[in-house]
């Protein structure tokens, strides 16, 4: 089990806040002008990945604090525990082991006393036959035709991973055009529908639980859509297939289990883009891609495993997290890739990182007396920069950043992949840099203005710098390198939730909405005057019951 350590009260945390106090007083670029080869102190080379982490507020002495952060907070114990199956999420007495699902086929990995690797390794020979059948045109759809789109119902982890990665992973993409829908605002189904011939469209109902309010809804329009072409439920067969932990809830939907793709209650919905929940994927970019993917996350898996914390990738990229959430009060972090196929990279995080690690009560039951998850935010460069980089360059609030981006673009065009890499790396040194004012007095003078005039803008255009940020460079993002990225992202939420003493694979917090909407439904369903809220809700459910 893990540890109920309060990381506050170790060592490592006393010297950090000593190391912080140190810092505080330098900044970044001072600590390059002491060394003009920092960042071979501060690099990791992974295949095809160069995590350049020497841009942030850390020297050897800090990050040798952090390091020891880790060991007090047991997280050496944490990753053993997690990767042998011990129950670790307890509120929901489960093990979590999406890494035993990219794990090689040789491995032995226990729950409950059973290996559960070959029952994994079944799954992935279905998923692996199905899609080929699908995708070669062998499987056909009730009128006799080829497949030739494909949509995917399901929300949250069911949704989020694999629009990200058949978005990230486009260059790869078979003869299917995969479609997402997930919103229960029956617009996103509708306006999906209108794309697709009910003869050659085949729906994956993708649902962990098969309960939840949006995919059902989403589930039973898309059948009765697909009913009123078909007109016979023995069609719904070729054209429906269920990826699901709950095997009697899909036979009750009306899908035949033969087209049932099962995973399991040791996969969370965040982390399952790797179990069945990827059929998609392999539809989207074969089931050889979809194998590179699992490969390069179980590269990272052994790599997190077993190196040492101070070369270990996900360990740093979690201490350096935690170092500007408790020791810089920093709310938020942003996730920046350049490369436009990865452009759901943080809208995936988001789900990933918020839904984890957004906790307040620790392992001990109490509550914490510290930050726990930041914000993640972030869009593709460079359209963020003429969006929100102002906020990160010159607004108040420290935001630390980690900037994506391939050396190999897939598509070369002129020079765009030059320009755009430009920008990559000249964001990252001039938020490092800033512009002190003796450059910008400098160069306004240059420009031939007044010296009022330039005591009266030069404020406006300083930039303080400072501002920490990673660097991702890889070699190009195939599918390999996509689920190591990945692996890297999952594991450092998992140190961070391991030292602040959090349960990260529950969601109880998610909980509370859908029962709150499940209690409104039926008062909805009626036109009764409603008074039995607060008033602003009774408000404006009333408004809302005259509106429609
Ligand atoms: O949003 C909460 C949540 O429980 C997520 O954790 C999960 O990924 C999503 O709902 C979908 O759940 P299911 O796969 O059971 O439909």
């Amino acid at each position: 089990m893990l540890s109920t350590i309060n990381f506050t009260s170790t060592a490592a945390y006393k010297a950090l806040l000593s190391d912080q106090t140190r810092l505080a007083s330098t900044t970044i670029a001072q600590l390059f002008a002491g060394d003009s080869n920092r960042q071979a102190t501060y690099r990791q080379t992974f295949n095809g990945i160069f995590f350049d982490y020497s841009k942030n507020l850390i020297d050897e002495k800090s990050f040798q604090s952090l390091l020891q952060l880790a060991k007090e907070c047991g997280l050496e114990e944490a990753i053993k525990a997690q990767f042998s199956g011990d129950k670790i999420n307890q509120t929901e007495g489960r093990s979590v082991l999406h890494t035993a699902l990219r794990a090689k086929s040789s491995a032995s990995v226990l729950v409950d006393g059973e290996n559960i690797i070959p029952k994994i390794q079944a799954v992935k020979a279905q998923m692996k036959e199905f899609s080929e059948k699908v995708i070669s045109g062998a499987w056909k759809g009730f009128s006799g035709k080829e497949i030739t789109d494909v949509v995917n119902i399901g929300i949250g982890g069911s949704d989020l991973g694999p629009v990200m990665v058949t978005e990230a992973l486009k260059p790869y993409k078979t003869r299917l055009n995969v479609h997402f829908v997930s919103n229960v605002d029956g617009t996103h189904i509708a306006e999906t529908l209108k794309k697709v011939n009910p003869e050659t469209t085949l729906f994956l109902i993708a649902s962990k639980t098969f309960t939840t309010q949006e995919t059902m809804a989403n589930a039973f329009s898309a059948r009765d859509w697909f009913l009123a072409a078909a007109k016979d439920d023995v069609a719904v067969a070729k054209h429906f297939v269920a990826l699901s932990t709950n095997t009697k809830a899909v036979a009750e939907f009306g899908i035949d289990t033969a087209n049932m793709f099962v995973f399991w209650d040791w996969v969370g919905g965040r982390y399952s883009l790797w179990s069945a929940i990827g059929l998609s994927i392999c539809l989207s970019v074969g089931y050889t891609h979809f194998e590179a993917l699992l490969a390069g996350a179980e590269a990272m898996d052994s790599h997190f495993a077993s190196a040492s914390f101070e070369s270990n990738i996900p360990v740093i990229l979690g201490l350096l997290g935690i170092w500007y959430v408790n020791f810089f009060n920093a709310p938020t972090h942003a996730i920046l890739p350049y490369d436009q196929y990865m452009h759901r990279f943080a809208a995936y995080f988001q789900q990933g990182d918020m839904e984890s690690n957004g906790k307040t009560i620790d392992r001990a039951g109490k509550r914490v007396n510290y930050a726990t998850g930041p914000v993640i935010w972030g869009e593709p460069g460079t359209n963020g920069q003429h969006a929100f980089y102002q906020l990160i360059h010159q607004g108040t609030q420290l935001i630390p950043a980690d900037f994506i981006a391939p050396a190999v673009t897939h598509n070369k065009i002129g020079n765009h992949h030059t320009l755009l890499m430009s920008n990559f790396f000249a964001q990252t040194e001039a938020l490092m840099n800033g512009k002190s004012k003796e450059v910008v007095v400098a160069e306004l003078q240059k420009a031939g203005l007044s010296e009022a005039e330039i005591e009266k803008l030069a404020p406006f255009k300083v930039f303080e710098g400072n501002k920490p940020t990673n660097s991702f460079l890889v070699k190009q993002i195939d599918p390999a390198t996509l689920g190591s990225l990945i692996a890297i992202y999952e594991h450092k939420i998992f140190v961070q939730g391991v030292i602040w003493n959090i349960f990260s694979y529950d969601q109880w917090g998610v909980e509370l909405g859908k029962q709150l909407a499940n209690s409104i439904l039926p008062e909805l369903e009626n036109e009764e005057k409603i008074n039995s809220h607060d008033s602003s809700t009774n408000g404006l459910i009333n408004q809302f019951k005259a509106w429609r």
